[in-house]
Formats: structure tokens, sequence, C-alpha cells
């Protein structure tokens, strides 16, 4: 099944002389549980489309539909509900909340939606991401790495159908970055978790199962690299909280050995 549906997608800004395409009649179809990269020269559109995918911006024309859910004529509220639902959302410079800590970050998105925050979850998410030393600092007492940690946690907390990734390494060294990126990589094998990534970096996207190339707001290339780790889960119940951290606890143990493999490198 396809989690997401993009069709003839077109957002301009400015009028007359100055009009800028700066997506430009775009179509895309992407199924359930892959990565998928986004590469492109600098203003060839590719943060305008995660915008637009994301709920953070409305398309001037064309259809994105998620998860079965037409939101391209959503208004501003209804956006920030399908936002906090649906969608993880990672920036380059983090995005997170100076006064509120770790695990707080973390569970914004639950505690907006009025949601019961899993503990559970909560607790093996943040070992997970390397943080559990660190559950009540404030984001200035962390370095670069561990605040993209942060939000990706945040991101992930809500079990979104996609997450979105803009840039998430631009800013940060080499061995951070490799750590980012595994973790993104972990969330897609084991969670069976949707992932678009832009990203600058072709190593970064040649771990993507496809990689898809902008060019003045048009696709100019997209290819598929493999096909999807596993095949899309069918509806199943729950898992119980002893599978969920079994499963937690392979996750970090998979990170911690890549974590491991590239501190060696
Ligand atoms: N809010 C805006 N107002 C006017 N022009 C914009 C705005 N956002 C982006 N653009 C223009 O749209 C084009 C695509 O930008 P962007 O999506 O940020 O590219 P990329 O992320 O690939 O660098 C660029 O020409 C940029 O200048
Ligand atoms: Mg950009």
């Amino acid at each position: 099944m396809n989690v997401l549906e993009i069709s003839h997608l077109i957002k301009t800004y400015g009028k007359g002389d100055n009009l800028v395409k700066a997506v430009d009649d775009v179509s895309l179809s992407v199924p359930e549980g892959q990565f998928v990269a986004i590469v492109g020269a600098s203003g060839s559109g590719k943060s305008t489309l995660l915008h637009m995918i994301g709920g953070v911006d409305n398309p001037t024309k064309g259809d994105i539909v998620i998860d079965g859910e037409n939101i391209s004529k959503y208004n501003s509220d209804k956006l920030a509900v399908f936002r906090r639902e649906k969608v993880g959302i990672i920036y380059q410079f983090y995005n997170l909340i100076p006064v509120l800590n770790v695990s707080e970050n973390i569970t914004l998105p639950c505690d907006l939606g009025n949601k019961k925050i899993d503990e559970e979850y909560l607790k093996d998410l943040i070992e997970t991401l390397g943080l559990s030393g660190r559950v009540k600092n404030l984001p200035n007492q962390l370095s670069g790495g561990q605040q993209q940690r942060v939000a990706i946690g945040r991101a992930l907390f809500n079990h979104p159908k996609i997450i979105l990734a803009d840039e998430p390494t631009g800013n940060l060294d080499k061995k951070s970055s490799d750590e980012i990126v595994n973790l993104l990589k972990t969330a897609n094998q084991k969670y069976h978790q949707t992932v678009i990534l832009v990203t600058h970096d072709a190593n970064i996207a040649a771990q993507a199962d496809r990689i898809i190339t902008f060019e003045d707001g048009k696709i100019i290339s997209d290819k598929l690299q493999r096909e999807a780790i596993s095949p899309a889960p069918t509806p199943k119940a729950q898992p119980t909280e002893a599978e969920e951290i079994a499963e937690l606890e392979e996750i970090e143990r998979e990170v911690e050995a890549e974590n491991e493999s590239s501190n060696a490198a």
C-alpha cells in the first residue's frame, strides 16, 4: 500500500515577473516502509516539497494523500492535528523547545494531543537514542548530535505514518551524522517506518532504498536501489509489553553495534 500519493503538485511563490515555481508539477508515490532520499541542488524545491507533505505549508495546486487522507485543502487547524498525529518532522536545526527537558521535548506531541504517555516506550526509546543519562537536561546542555537525537525521539514517539527529515545531518560532524542516519535506518528496518530524507550527502543517499533527484522544482531522476526491507505488515494486534521491550532491546544492540563499527572506522 502507498502511504503517500502526490499528484500534479505545484507550489509557487510571488507574482508576475517575481513568480517562482518552487515545486513544478510533481507526482510521486511512496509505498509503506520505503526509505527515500531526496537530493538536488540548493533551491531545487526539496524543502518546499517536504513542508507540503508535512502539512507545514499548503500547495498552490495538486493533491497530497497520506494514509488515505487528502490534506491538500486542509485549513491550518486541521493541518495542525494532522501534523501531530501522522507525521514526524526533523529539521537541520533541531527545533527543540528550549525550556523543556529531553523527556518533555520527546513527549510534546503526545502532551499537546492530550494523549496518555506510554512511559515504558518512552524509557526504551530514550535508551535506544543513547540519552538515558540526559532525560532532565535542557537542549542547551546537549551537543548538536544529542539535540538531533531528541528531535528524532520526538518525531518517532507518536508512531507517525511518515518521518520527514530535511538535511538532519547538515549541521553535524561525521560521527554524529552517522549516528543520526543509523537511527533513521533502525526506525525504518525495525518499525517499518517510512522515511523521506533530504540530504546533500551522496554517501547518505546511497544508503536509501530509493533516490529521487530534484532540479528546478521537478523530479529529474527516480531510482529504486532496492525493495523496502520487509513487506508491509498486515494489521495485527498490539504487541505485548514483553515483545515491545525485546524488540527495543534488539534495536539498542544494533545501534550500539553500528555506532561501534562507525567509531572504529
Ligand atoms: N517562502 C518563500 N518565499 C519565496 N520564495 C521561496 C520561499 N521558500 C522557498 N522559496 C523559493 O523556492 C525555491 C525552492 O526553495 P527550497 O524548497 O527551499 O529549495 P531546497 O530545499 O531544494 O534548497 C527557491 O527558489 C526558493 O528561493
Ligand atoms: Mg532546503
